[in-house]
């Protein structure tokens, strides 16, 4: 099998460029596992943005011991740690960072959990959790300042996720293709690409920008390997079309979503006189894990990226992730035999 050697395969030590990211708030268990022992970088994700953050970060550690036991490869844990509307971050966030610090504390876990990636926001506070605890530190932005913040508070690599992501987007869009070659010029740490990506083409794609790496959600989602989820999800993510995505007011701002009932019972339910930002945060994370966990398509909310109107089938990770490094490199090879070569020689 050929491979694509990145430093960010090299930091971690594994086989291909492909990353599973984030997708929470309910359980990505065993789609981490899967990626992971695909040869890419798997990602558990948090349970929930309204736990009681003791309770909240058991639980993560149970779902870290679970990944444990399904893979023997490195995998992530994703915690996002952005500010709400009033500029507080959640308690819940230092607590599922110190589970995670906690967590490669015991050496076996340590062997597999190597990699934090943080969201949603500034990473310094979780920075200084993260210090020392031999961690991989990769943080995700949507814009190249953030990104030179974020390496000198000293984290290790970025994620650059374009506007066309699925979940929380930007403010203000700046889509892949643009934020791509900015922030990988802007950095001299790795860069990992994230938004849109849907096979071998967009890793190709990435790294002509000088990413190392590519990041994808959606797609992910929509697989035979994510058994914690009710398949009407991923059977909803097939059935969209090209330009379903709209946006709706999320924990931290502006999240991707396809359209169900409960944007609007949500607007109803905010409009109600002494709603609290706790009640509203519940609400927001009830819907979510109903649509994950229960396959709720109507009451529940779905976080999904403009990619899902380009998808067609259900992939299996074991054969998707080394298709999609085999993809690239054939694309690469063949943009050189029919572009270049024919081309350039003709001038
Ligand atoms: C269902 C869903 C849930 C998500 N949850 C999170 C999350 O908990 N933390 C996070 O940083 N990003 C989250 N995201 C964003 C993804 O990590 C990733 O950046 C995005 O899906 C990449 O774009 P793509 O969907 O076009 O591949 C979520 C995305 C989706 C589709």
């Amino acid at each position: 099998m050929p491979r694509l050697t990145t430093r960010f395969t090299q930091m971690l030590g594994i086989e291909h460029p492909v990353m599973q990211e984030g997708l929470g708030p309910y359980k990505t268990v065993a789609l981490a596992a899967a990626v992971s022992n695909a040869g890419g970088l798997g990602t558990v994700s948090i349970p929930g943005i309204s736990e009681e953050p003791r309770a909240g970060a058991a639980k993560l550690r149970g779902y870290i011991d679970a990944a444990c036991a399904m893979t023997t490869k490195p995998f992530a844990v994703n915690i996002p740690v952005g500010t709400d509307k009033h500029g507080n971050v959640p308690a819940f966030s230092s607590a599922y960072v110190q589970a995670v610090v906690d967590a490669v504390k015991d050496s076996e876990v340590a062997k597999r959990l190597r990699v934090i990636t943080t969201s949603a926001g500034a990473p310094a506070a979780a920075r200084r959790m993260i210090e020392g605890s031999g961690l991989i530190h990769i943080h995700k932005v949507g814009g190249t300042r953030q990104a030179q913040r974020a390496e000198a508070d000293g984290v290790d690599m970025i994620i650059a996720s374009g506007y066309e992501a699925g979940g929380h987007t930007h403010a203000r869009p700046v889509h892949t293709f643009v934020l791509g070659p900015s922030v990988t010029e802007a950095v001299s740490i790795p860069v990992i690409l994230a938004g849109g990506v849907r096979d071998g083409r967009g890793l190709a794609a990435a790294l002509s920008m000088g990413a190392e790496a590519v990041a994808l959600g959606t797609r992910f989602v929509a697989s035979h390997d994510n058994p914690d989820w009710h398949p009407n999800y991923a059977a909803r993510i097939l059935a969209a079309r090209e330009g379903d995505d709209t946006l709706f007011q999320a924990l931290y701002g502006p999240s991707r979503i396809l359209p169900s009932r409960a944007i609007d019972e949500l607007h109803e339910f905010e409009s109600r006189p002494g709603i609290t930002e706790e009640a509203l945060t519940r609400f927001k994370d009830e819907r979510l894990i109903a649509a994950q966990r229960d396959g709720d398509m109507q009451g529940g909310i779905l976080p999904c990226g403009q990619i899902a109107g380009a998808l067609a089938e259900l992939i299996h990770v074991a054969q998707f992730v080394p298709g999609m490094v085999r993809e690239a490199i054939a694309v690469i090879q063949e943009l050189q035999a029919r572009v270049v070569s024919r081309h350039v020689q003709r001038q």
